[in-house]
């Protein structure tokens, strides 16, 4: 009898540790939305290889895009808006290419709510 109520104890610590450990994991990287998760399909392929591996040695090193609309400036100085990031992929900057007629508007929408979550 003891050892059944034991048994039972344990299920529970272990159901409650995994709920726990659950609600955790979500609180600190909520699962994104379809949206975020097509523009960081597109920011994986069109611009990680730049912003996080600089593979083609760019004597401008392109700057770290995590929590980009975290800081009220983008790093030429410029407000952070959506209005001028999306400026600034269609048009390009320095050795940044444009990528005007690139992106569907609906491509453009993922990738600058992609770039909201801060890259996660
Ligand atoms: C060929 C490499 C390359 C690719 C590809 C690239 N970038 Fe860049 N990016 C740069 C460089 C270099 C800079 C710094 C430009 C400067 O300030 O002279 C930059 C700057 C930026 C900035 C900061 C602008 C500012 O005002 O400071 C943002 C935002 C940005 N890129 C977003 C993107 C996004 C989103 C993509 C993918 C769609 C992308 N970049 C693709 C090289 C690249």
């Amino acid at each position: 009898m003891v050892r059944q109520i034991g048994g039972w104890a344990f299920v529970l610590i272990g159901l409650a540790a995994g709920l726990g450990f659950g609600l955790a994991g979500c609180r600190s990287a909520p699962a994104l939305t379809q949206q975020e998760a097509a523009g960081k399909h597109l920011y994986q392929v069109r611009c990680a290889h730049c912003h996080e591996d600089n593979d083609l040695a760019l004597k401008t090193v392109p700057p770290d895009l995590h929590g980009v609309f975290d800081r009220k400036t983008l790093p030429s100085g410029i407000p952070a808006t959506d209005a001028a990031v999306r400026l600034n992929i269609l048009t390009g900057r320095g050795m940044m290419p444009g990528f005007a007629g690139r992106f569907t508007e609906e491509q453009m929408a993922a990738l600058l709510a992609y770039l909201h979550t801060g890259l996660r």
